[in-house]
């Protein structure tokens, strides 16, 4: 099954960018940590509206695919009350709450100059997700693997084009 009809396949490839993207916020983070000069810091975290809009846009968009799409029809076969999709669940309400917060930091760096907080949570954010995502392609990506049948699949990939940015 080529991606456009694979959902599963879908996902794993946004989570291509996901991962890359996290590369960068990585790499931002240290060199925010690491610079002498308050201009320069001043200008990585000005660098971070790029994340942010990430965060608002394609992980949102992303999580609402697996919410809205994949979720409730895998969710016949291994429950969504308990097991791997609610621990999928509340990594993304975690998600969504660091990033809420992430933003916060941010917002307030230009009163009280603490970068070391966005340090802290974005290194919070990035480690959250990065887990996630692996469990997601370890476990229940595989199952969804599985279980779907090939009228299911399409069905989830409907429901998916629906949900856009
Ligand atoms: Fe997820
Ligand atoms: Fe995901």
């Amino acid at each position: 099954m080529n991606e456009s009809l694979d959902p599963v396949m879908v996902l794993r490839s946004e989570h291509e960018t996901v991962r890359t993207v996290l590369n960068n916020l990585e790499g931002y983070l240290k060199k925010i940590g690491s610079v002498s000069s308050n201009g320069l810091r001043n200008s990585l975290i000005n660098q971070l509206n790029e994340i942010t809009a990430f965060m608002d846009k394609d992980l949102e968009t992303h999580f609402k695919k697996e919410e809205d799409a994949l979720f409730p029809v895998l969710g016949n076969y291994i429950g969504i009350e308990t097991g791997p999709i609610h621990v999928m669940l509340i990594e993304h309400k975690r998600s969504r709450e660091l990033s809420a917060e992430f933003k916060i930091k941010i917002g307030n760096y230009r009163s009280n100059n603490d970068y070391e907080s966005i340090i802290g949570v974005g290194s919070s954010f990035r480690q959250l997700l990065s887990e996630h995502i692996e469990k997601e392609e370890s476990i229940l990506f595989n199952m969804a693997d599985m279980q779907l049948s090939q009228d299911e699949k399409r069905g989830i990939m409907e429901k998916m084009r629906t949900i856009i940015k």
